[in-house]
């Protein structure tokens, strides 16, 4: 890029995210022709603004503390694994409930259940009993689209829905009530707003990104916060109902490739500046107090454990001065570090651990070692105390008293008040994306006679999402949100108000009567709740047949089809749009779903009532492969049609764009050198990871080396003294379905010089949480040493104990728990092969 391309673009999105200036632009534009232009990082001025005075308290109150008192506020435990007495011994920090935990294991705890646990805390942290110092617990929880892990509480549209409505006041107005919400149940903290630019919805968090477009993502997220916090210069700021807002996931969580969670943004510092930056710049500018390292890599490298990007440009350059809390046990993807140790994490700028499980403890004590040590420099212990005490004192909790004696604490009519869900009502109907109204079918007369269908029409944790109540948002029942209007429900209450009819039929069937037959079919299909992890998929198609049936049979009876379509993302639907007379993007439009139904209807005078207002945050796609960038879209971000517009859409293709895989019966991963995308890496029981890139590479206990077989060097030897492992990975996706289908196996060459004196597993790798291991140390204590052989294990087997193999992330890996001495040749995936192991 060119200087003054760089510099317009950097103007550009300072511009608009609201903020100052970029740095001198560069007078002699030719001098850095040839070096690569330092990255423009800008400076952000906070609105919340230093305060001298309480800078002192901070000093006061770091002078007062040891550093068992430092190392305890640096750790965050979660709530099943956590006591009030361990927050008092260990002075802890901070405590969260993850997504699905609730008070006493709870699902339906009270209000009144939240407030008391947040009291017993709170009270825990401030005992001086034996001496201790008083410095309040702060308890962080995933609020992301209302306070959804509470039953009873009003949940908003996701972000991606919000980020449709184009309207950032209202996504402050939402903020504000979710506030509300949380101060109301004694919590003090939340994990939101996510600031992900989502640039490949296969990635299964996209619908947490109000868009792709980062300008939208930074105006919308600078206005969430100052709905959760307040006005940074106001008196509100972290007052009366206001909580911690967290900017997440720093950064480029949505910029990994492929889409993968947890994966690795493999983009220019440029591109971080210009694509995943812009929402930081306004969330800080809007005085953010807290920032949630992301769990994915920069060019290789874990952000818990990115010096360079956490101290240098967000503390540094950006002058973010509150405080950076690790992601769930994020830190132990650091190379050399594991759950329970990771200096590393600290030493690169994380200020506070997310340590959610029972190994906490140990995580403490390790790093107390460490400080004692002088591994962690004291002066960077301070600084990372001094933050959280900074963030506390801001928030007035050394004052405030214990949560129950907060405004509105405890306050039943707040949580799920009527106020908020006519707010979210509001967020619903400007949420909707209308993309075909062939022959002006919508609005629909309100009298109308109308079959309700498909499996979302009244289910109110599919309409919800992911983050509902429970972590995926899955295992719920209407009843588990009481207070909600399923679509359904909105549908037939606008419609009764009329004179009209709505009869709810899943299946769409209906009786054969033409006194009664319906006028219209509404049918409410998409896809199911999923959250991190679970919902990455391998390419974006909708692929529900019983969905296209039903649109099918239904226009076949000569019903017109109206669809509704629930989705965290675009996806290729384009038979089913063409199955339907008008279709509608609903998103996740949560509890209030009579929103839908004040779009979809006449007034009562038959004028309209709500125009659609939605445009698409994301680019839809026109067929299932992901968009190339300058590809065709089938809509452009910003489409969106409205009752104005002209609504007819010709008939669409049909091909989803997947070619079936190609036909070689073979795929190599590595024949005398690993094959594209794979690399070799190898990882010791400390978890050190080192990217084999020359002939020999060695960590604690394995080591590999190239050996002759047929050729020089056309082979690997792998020395286990201990345990650890070696396998082939890659950032990229392999989809190996078609191999499984196709009795595929995957099948080595190996020669065993020294037989395993412990377990040794093959595995496959499909993501975070994702994979499955086959045992071989059998067959390999049973191979002749010394003679090369031909193993092959059969996909099956690995698909059986939950390989998603259309993902494929690392196809073979190999590891040992004890001593072992082998040699690799050839690897590859065959097709049509009876496996040494099958599996039956
Ligand atoms: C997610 C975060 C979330 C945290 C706490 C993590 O797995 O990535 O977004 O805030 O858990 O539940
Ligand atoms: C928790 C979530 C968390 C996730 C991370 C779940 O068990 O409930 O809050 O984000 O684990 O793996």
């Amino acid at each position: 890029m060119t200087i003054n391309r760089l510099w317009s673009a950097c103007a550009g999105l300072l511009l608009a995210a609201g903020l100052g200036g970029c740095g001198e632009k560069p007078a002699e534009e030719t001098r850095l022709a040839q070096e690569p232009a330092p990255v423009p990082w800008p400076t952000i001025a906070s609105r919340a603004t230093r305060d001298e005075a309480l800078e002192q308290r901070i000093e006061t109150l770091l002078a007062r503390m040891t550093a068992e008192h430092k190392v305890g506020q640096l750790i965050q435990a979660e709530l099943k694994e956590v006591t009030p007495e361990d927050v008092k011994n260990y002075h802890l920090g901070a405590i969260l409930n993850g997504g699905g935990a609730f008070p006493g294991n709870n699902k339906y705890a009270e209000v009144e259940d939240w407030v008391a646990l947040a009291d017993t805390f709170y009270h825990a942290s401030m005992d001086t009993g034996d001496g201790g110092l008083p410095i309040p617990v702060i308890w962080g929880t995933d609020a992301v689209h209302g306070h959804n892990n509470v039953v009873g509480a009003t949940l908003f549209p996701h972000n991606i829905g919000l980020g449709a409505t184009r309207n950032p006041e209202l996504v402050r107005d939402i903020t504000r009530a979710t506030a509300r919400e949380v101060a109301a149940t004694g919590i003090d903290w939340t994990f939101s707003p996510t600031l992900a630019v989502a640039r490949d919805i296969r990635w299964g968090r996209s619908y947490e990104a109000y868009s792709e477009d980062p300008q939208l993502v930074a105006r919308f997220g600078a206005a969430a916060v100052e709905g959760l916090q307040g006005a940074a210069e106001s008196e509100d700021f972290l007052r009366a109902g206001h909580i911690i807002a967290t900017a997440k996931h720093f950064i480029a969580d949505g910029g990994t490739l492929d889409g993968v969670d947890r994966g690795d943004a493999a983009i220019s510092e440029q591109e971080l500046l210009e694509i995943h930056a812009p929402g930081y710049f306004a969330a800080i500018e809007a005085g953010v107090q807290t920032v949630m390292a992301s769990f994915s890599s920069w060019q290789g490298e874990k952000l818990h454990g990115h010096r360079y990007l956490l101290t240098e440009v967000l503390k540094n350059k950006m002058g973010f001065d509150g405080f950076v809390v690790g992601d769930w046990n994020g830190h132990e993807f650091v190379s050399g570090c594991t759950r329970v140790s990771c200096p590393q994490s600290i030493n690169a700028g994380l200020d506070m651990f997310m340590a959610p499980d029972a190994s906490w403890k140990q995580l403490y004590a390790n790093t107390l070692a460490q400080v004692k040590s002088g591994e962690i420099p004291r002066a960077r212990l301070d600084d990372a105390v001094r933050r959280i005490l900074r963030v506390k004192l801001r928030a007035g909790l050394f004052e405030a008293g214990p949560p129950s004696a907060r405004p509105q604490a405890g306050d039943r009519s707040v949580v799920g008040a009527q106020e908020h869900r006519a707010i979210a009502r509001q967020a619903v109907r400007e949420s909707l994306v209308l993309l075909k109204n062939n022959g002006e079918l919508l609005p629909l007369a309100r009298n109308s006679r109308v079959l309700v269908a498909g499996d979302g029409a009244h289910n109110i944790g599919k309409q919800s999402g992911g983050w509902s109540i429970s972590w995926q948002g899955t295992g719920n029942s209407n009843s588990d949100f009481p207070g909600a209007t399923s679509i359904y429900q909105g549908i037939a209450a606008a419609v009764q108000s009329a004179g009209g009819h709505a009869v709810l039929s899943e299946d769409g069937s209906f009786e054969d009567d033409p006194d009664t037959a319906p006028d219209v079919a509404i049918v409410v299909f998409g896809e199911d709740p999923y959250a991190e992890m679970q919902g990455d998929i391998p390419n974006l198609a909708y692929d529900s047949e019983a969905d296209l049936q039903l649109l099918r049979q239904l226009k076949a009876q000569g019903i017109p089809v109206v669809s509704l379509f629930i989705s965290g993302r675009p996806l290729w639907v384009n038979r089913e749009i063409n199955a339907s007379d008008a279709f509608v993007a609903i998103w996740q439009p949560g509890t209030e779903g009579g929103g839908v139904a004040d779009v979809l209807f006449r007034d009562l005078e038959g004028g309209i009532q709500y125009d659609f207002v939605g445009r698409l945050p994301f680019t839809w796609p026109k067929d299932a492969q992901p968009l190339a960038a300058g590809g065709e879209p089938l809509f452009a971000l910003g489409h969106g049609l409205g009752y104005a517009d002209e609504g007819a859409l010709a008939q669409l293709p049909e091909e989803s764009g997947l070619t079936p895989r190609d036909t070689a019966q073979q795929l190599d991963i590595f024949d005398g050198r690993p094959q594209d995308p794979w690399s070799l890496e190898i990882a010791d029981a400390q978890n050190n990871r080192l990217a084999v890139t020359s002939s020999v590479a060695k960590l604690n206990g394995i080591s590999v080396r190239a050996v002759d077989r047929d050729m020089q060097e056309d082979s690997r030897r792998l020395q286990w003294r201990t345990a650890g492992s070696a396998g082939f990975y890659a950032n990229r996706r392999t989809d190996l379905s078609g191999y499984l289908q196709n009795r595929g196996a995957l099948v080595f060459d190996i020669k065993v010089d020294r037989p395993p004196t412990g377990r040794v597993q093959l595995g496959i790798n499909c993501g975070t949480d994702c994979g499955a291991t086959q045992p071989i140390s059998e067959l390999l204590k049973s191979a002749e040493p010394g003679q090369w052989r031909t193993v092959s294990v059969a996909l099956q087997c690995l698909a059986a104990e939950g390989a998603q193999l259309d993902m494929v992330l690392s196809p073979f890996y190999l590891s040992s728990d004890g001593e072992l001495d082998i040699s690799l040749h050839h690897i590859r995936v065959v097709e049509n092969i009876d496996a040494d192991i099958s599996c039956g």
